[in-house]
Parts: C-alpha cells; sequence; structure tokens
C-alpha cells in the first residue's frame, strides 16, 4: 500500500515529540498499519529552530493555512494551539479540501468541535482529537466505542496535568505555587498562556468536550462553574492535610434532574481515596454507566510523549481506516503477519 502522507502543524513540544516518535517507531508503525507513514509537510513560526527532528526532504511552509490548503497531503495534523487563527483556518481548510484532520487542540474543539465535525462528515474524513483530554489516555475512544450502548450518569477526573503537578509538589515538598508553575512549564506540560491551567479553562474546555460525547450534547465550555487553583496557599494543603483531605483540581459532569451539570473547582478529597492517590502530571477519569458500572483510567496526562502517543494512534487509526485492509479487530494487525510465540519450558 501507498505511504500515508502526514503534514503537521507546529513543531513545539507535542508536535517535534510526535515527528520524533514517528520516525524512531517506523518500522513498527509499518508493521501495525499494513503501510508507512510519511511526515511529507510541516509548518512552524521559526524555520531555523533546531527541533531535535530530521527534517530534511520534508517540505516546510511559513503559514500553516497554506499547508493544511496545498501540500500533498492525507493526513492534515494541527500542533499548534489556540482557539481561532490559524489552528482553525488551517483545520477547516484540510477538511474542507477532503483531508483526515488530527489535532490535540481541545481550546479550538471546546469552542468550534461540533461546526468542524460538520465539515468532516459533510467532506466524509475523519477529525480525529484523542489527545486533546488527557493527554496520553484514551478516554475519547473508550466513550467514542468501548461503552457503545452505556448511558453515562457521571464523569468526572483530574484533566489537567499542570495543575496535579503543582499541588502534589506544593504538598509533597513545600515549594511555592509559582516555582512548581516554572517547572511544569520548562517541562512542557504548561500551555502557551499557563493562565488557561491553573485559573482552570484547559479542565474546562476538556470537560466540555468529554460531556458532550458522554451526554449527546452540545460543546458548550460557557455553562461551566469554573474556579482554578491560583489562591490555593500552602495553609490550605496543610489544613485539609490535617483534616485527612487532599486538594484536587476536578472537572464533574453529571447528569441531575434538571438537566446535565458541569464544574470544575479544586476539591477536597480524601486522602485514602484512589483520586487522591493520583500524582503528578498523572490524570485520571472516572466514567460511571449502566451497563459497565464504574471505571477508572489513569496515566500520564501532558508532555511531548504523553501527547504523541495519543496523536500517533489516530494517525495510525486513520492508516488503518481503509477498504480492504484486512486488520481485524481482536488483532490489530494482518493475520498473516502475527508472530509465533514460544511455550515456556
Ligand atoms: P508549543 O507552544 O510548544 O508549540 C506550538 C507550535 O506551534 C510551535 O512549534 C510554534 O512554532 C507553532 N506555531 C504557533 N503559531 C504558529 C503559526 N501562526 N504558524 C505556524 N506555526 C505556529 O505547544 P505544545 O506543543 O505544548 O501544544 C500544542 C497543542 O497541543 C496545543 O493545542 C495544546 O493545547 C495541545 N496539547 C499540549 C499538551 C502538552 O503537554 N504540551 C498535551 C495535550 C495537548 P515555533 O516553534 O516556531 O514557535
Ligand atoms: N496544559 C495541559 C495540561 C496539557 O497541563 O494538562 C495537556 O492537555
Amino acid at each position: 500500500s501507498e505511504a500515508l502522507r502526514v503534514g503537521i502543524a507546529g513543531l513545539g513540544t507535542v508536535g517535534a515529540s510526535v515527528a520524533r516518535v514517528l520516525a524512531e517507531k517506523a518500522a513498527e508503525l509499518t508493521r501495525q498499519c499494513g503501510r508507512s507513514i510519511a511526515v511529507t509537510a510541516v509548518s512552524a513560526r521559526d524555520r531555523n529552530r533546531d527541533r531535535g527532528v530530521d527534517l530534511s526532504g520534508v517540505e516546510w511552509f511559513d503559514d500553516p493555512v497554506a499547508l493544511a490548503r496545498e501540500a500533498e497531503i492525507d493526513v492534515f495534523v494541527e500542533l499548534m494551539g489556540g482557539e481561532d487563527g490559524p489552528a482553525k483556518a488551517s483545520v477547516q481548510a484540510a477538511l474542507e479540501r477532503s483531508c483526515h484532520v488530527v489535532t490535540a487542540n481541545k481550546a479550538l474543539l471546546s469552542r468550534h468541535g461540533v461546526s468542524l465535525a460538520l465539515v468532516a462528515e459533510k467532506n466524509g474524513v475523519l477529525l480525529n482529537y484523542e489527545a486533546a483530554v488527557a493527554g496520553g489516555i484514551p478516554v475519547i475512544k473508550t466513550l467514542r466505542e468501548a461503552l457503545a450502548g452505556n448511558s453515562v450518569s457521571r464523569v468526572f477526573g483530574i484533566l489537567n496535568g499542570t495543575c496535579n503537578y503543582i499541588l502534589t509538589r506544593m504538598e509533597a515538598e513545600g515549594i511555592s505555587f509559582e516555582e512548581c508553575l516554572a517547572d511544569a512549564q520548562r517541562l512542557g506540560y504548561a500551555e502557551a498562556d499557563p493562565t488557561f491551567d491553573i485559573e482552570g479553562n484547559d479542565t474546562a474546555h476538556k470537560l466540555s468536550i468529554l460531556t458532550s460525547l458522554a451526554f449527546g450534547t452540545k460543546i458548550s465550555p460557557d455553562d461551566i462553574y469554573l474556579e482554578g487553583i491560583s489562591n490555593i496557599s500552602q495553609a490550605d494543603i496543610r489544613a485539609a492535610a490535617e483534616l485527612g483531605f487532599r486538594i484536587k483540581l476536578l472537572g464533574v459532569a453529571q447528569r441531575t434532574e434538571s438537566g446535565i451539570e458541569q464544574r470544575v473547582h479544586p476539591t477536597m478529597v480524601p486522602t485514602s481515596s484512589v483520586i487522591a492517590q493520583v500524582h503528578g502530571v498523572t490524570n485520571a477519569v472516572a466514567i460511571e454507566s449502566d451497563i459497565l458500572g464504574e471505571l477508572l483510567l489513569s496515566g500520564p496526562g501532558a508532555g511531548g510523549n504523553a501527547t504523541a502517543s495519543a496523536v500517533i494512534g489516530d494517525i495510525a487509526d486513520i492508516a488503518k481506516s481503509r477498504p480492504g485492509f484486512q486488520h481485524g479487530p481482536v488483532f490489530g494487525r494482518p493475520a498473516k503477519e502475527l508472530s509465533a510465540y514460544k511455550k515456556a519450558a
């Protein structure tokens, strides 16, 4: 089969990791998808910056919208960020020319997700966004695929790695909010504008996407009660600990008699609870539904590799979604390529 041609707009923490992992894992991905995945075009602001990846032979675009409109690609991967501007214009342009799109941009989706999904549907292409919620945790696939037929009553969790990293280190090491935030930025966890993390907007963007998937509603970030962690002090954390609690920034969406309630705020959780044991950049999402019952997913919620893992999963899904590819629902790769295994002596 012909290679899947990928254009990446944005080569920062996530985009550079995606390009690097696609190169490092080329053989494994070809085996799993039955075809190779080739990055053929990229865009970022600074053409001269070393991204730690070999971009020789890859077409460079200063303008991401021109990449989306003109590059010879099958998939447009948007990793720039921002709810409007070039992110929206380029995703729209790619979908309109029947290019599949993968994005990690929850700000964009929380504002324009439904209208962009309609453009994708009209043009018969996929809009995949696993990395937009809870980093590497496959929560979108879980809600969209694995929980088919379930009616969800509640979805909640720790959806922002930066905030959980700050709260964890403030409690464990007694260091200041500002120092923890600076480290989260240095490690590539925080948004370009970290106010979105610490004031809860990023959690609200993610929660609005989960709510829409879980309850079949329109995405509505403005209908979320919102309170961040910027006012949480060492004294608050110590007072909570003395009472047997830990402070976590939670996003909660639940079905109530008066409709779907959505809120984001710092919450005191009992120290012995599972959610209190979620430390550092780890995220956790709990889903309560009628057929399955209670499900808890946890894992790395931010950072280059964690996010790249989800983005590449979305690209691989597109590589596999073609007529005649017998990857099989059980084994996920061509049956003829399954390896034999040896029985232990
Ligand atoms: P960065 O700020 O590290 O990278 C942004 C990239 O976009 C940079 O390469 C930048 O170019 C490029 N860019 C910005 N504006 C333009 C423009 N107008 N034209 C061309 N290129 C542009 O962000 P992240 O990698 O951290 O995040 C990217 C996306 O992924 C965001 O939507 C974010 O919310 C999301 N995300 C991030 C996660 C993380 O852990 N970091 C996790 C999950 C999602 P240049 O390098 O030249 O400045
Ligand atoms: N800034 C985000 C976070 C990135 O800290 O969770 C992952 O979406």
